[in-house]
């Protein structure tokens, strides 16, 4: 692909126009802030295929405040970069910081009442029926699954060869989905959903195509994906139903249990809705906490003082430690590059007047990255998470206000069972020269190389 072929440095970024080069020195009332301006089309192949070298060039020649532009239509994107952006944009009102518009393309997968697709009144309704289930004492319910699923993961591992953590990551997270969140312990049904979930979540852009014109659906690889998200909703439903009849409900210690109990009112979830937010949480939560754990894992893996450390930390049950080695993890590999918000009516924000229709934004990379945000930012510090040095609003990974990630505190907690298992079994280490470095993966970004490592008992 000619996108491809670009071999890109942040040089050749930063000498191009900008979007607004006629003006640059005195920008007009109510025009949006600079940017490049290139054709719609470029801007969004770098942000899909080259956002971690795009966005950080975008900021050194544009500052703390730039507009790109992406199709369809040249749709006006403004990222913000520091902390007390964030802040606005988190807080601003719901009515007019609209979330779900910019996932729709997600629709015809998470289905129409997913929680990442709805706003305003629907979003608050549907979130407050979800909340119970991710609070402290669920997630505290959850976590010896989780504990018990990882030994198994973990037992499994053969010492001295290398291989991909990203890919034993997935192949966890996505048992916990199955057992922690859709509570499915029944092997037939299990060995049933297996292969089609793990279809399910390879979203790769042909997949994306045929969503986005659904004539295609009766052709190849499409109609293996409508006919692949049918069977699935079949046995969905099917445990939706056998659950509802369970009388053993409030025993269960699963999310769909949980999400059953506080619907004993009239104003519990559907099956439909029920159907819809169980498959968000299994997209929006699989491979997000498999690349942050296997992050982690790369980075002890290149250094055996830390290894150390949080092998310490795991014997003596420091949970705190391991909580900030996932945290490093994600600040310094985010994996998911900024939160979007569509504004619904003008607003303002970092003292720019900004017309509804556009998206607005914080850069997580460039959160992440600031020096000013982050002493020795490029250092893969867990301790800065212990010291209490780390500002509101700087670290957010999670996104914030009223839309912060509902799995948050589910995938700290997975994380930390995780890690836990691995380092009590296993002194880790990179095998020689295997560096990797992130490369985008839809909407995620995941170690090019699978963040390889090679395991030895300790
Ligand atoms: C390292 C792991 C994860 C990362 C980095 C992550 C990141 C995010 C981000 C950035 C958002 C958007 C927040 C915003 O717009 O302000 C989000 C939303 C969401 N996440 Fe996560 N997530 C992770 C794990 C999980 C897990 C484990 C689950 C569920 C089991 C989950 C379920 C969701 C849902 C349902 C939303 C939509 C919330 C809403 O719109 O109200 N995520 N996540």
């Amino acid at each position: 692909m000619w996108f491809e072929l670009m071999t890109v440095t942040d040089d050749r970024f930063a000498k191009m126009k900008p979007y607004n080069a006629g003006f640059a020195r005195k920008i007009p009332a109510g025009a949006l802030p600079p940017g490049p301006r290139w054709p719609s089309l470029v801007q969004s192949m770098l942000l899909m295929r080259f956002r971690h070298q795009f966005i950080p060039a975008m900021h050194r020649r544009y500052g703390d405040v730039f507009t790109i532009r992406v199709v369809p239509k040249a749709s006006p994107m403004v990222l913000f970069t520091r902390p007390e952006h964030a802040k606005e944009i988190f807080a601003g009102d719901p009515e007019v910081f609209h979330a779900g518009k910019g996932n729709a393309i997600l629709g015809p997968i998470m289905g129409e009442h997913s929680l990442l697709l709805q706003d305003a009144a629907e979003h608050r309704r549907a979130r407050k029926l979800l909340m119970p289930a991710f609070n402290g004492a669920s997630l505290r319910r959850y976590q010896s699954v989780v504990t018990g699923l990882a030994k198994e993961e973990v037992a499994r591992w053969a010492p001295g060869r290398p291989f991909r953590s990203l890919d034993r990551m997935n192949a966890l997270t996505l048992e916990v989905i199955l057992q922690v969140v859709f509570g499915v312990t029944d092997e037939a049904r299990l060995a049933r959903l297996r292969p089609l979930v793990n279809r399910t979540v390879d979203i790769n852009p042909v997949v994306l195509l045929g969503w986005g014109y659904p004539f295609l659906q009766r052709f190849g690889p499409w109609r293996a994906t409508v006919d692949n998200q049918r069977a699935l909703d079949e046995v969905m439903y099917a445990e939706i139903g056998e659950r509802r009849a369970a009388g053993d409900l409030h025993e269960r210690t699963d999310v769909l249990s949980q999400l059953l109990a506080v619907g004993d009112g009239d104003d519990g979830l559907s099956d439909t809705e029920l159907r819809d937010q169980l498959v968000t949480l299994l997209l929006a939560g699989h491979e997000t906490t498999a690349t942050a754990l296997a992050w982690s894992l790369y980075e002890l893996g290149r250094d055996p003082a830390l290894l150390n450390r949080a092998q310490r930390a795991a014997d003596e049950g420091d949970d705190a430690y391991l909580e900030a080695v996932m945290k490093e993890a994600m600040r310094l590999h985010p994996v998911i590059p900024m939160v979007l918000r569509h504004l619904m009516e003008p607003a303002t924000i970092g003292g720019w007047d900004l017309p509804r229709g556009t998206n607005v934004g914080p850069s997580i990379i460039i959160s992440h990255s600031r020096e000013d945000n982050f002493e020795d930012a490029e250092a893969f510090r867990p301790d800065r998470f212990l010291e209490g040095h780390v500002e509101p609003n700087t670290w957010i990974p999670f996104g914030g206000g009223v839309r912060r990630c509902i799995g948050a505190g589910f995938s700290l907690m997975e994380g930390v069972a995780v890690l836990r298992e691995v380092l009590a079994a296993y002194d880790v280490r990179l095998p020689d020269g295997a560096r990797d470095k992130p490369k985008v993966r839809n909407i995620t970004s995941v170690p090019r190389r699978g963040a390889r490592i090679v395991v030895h008992p300790r």
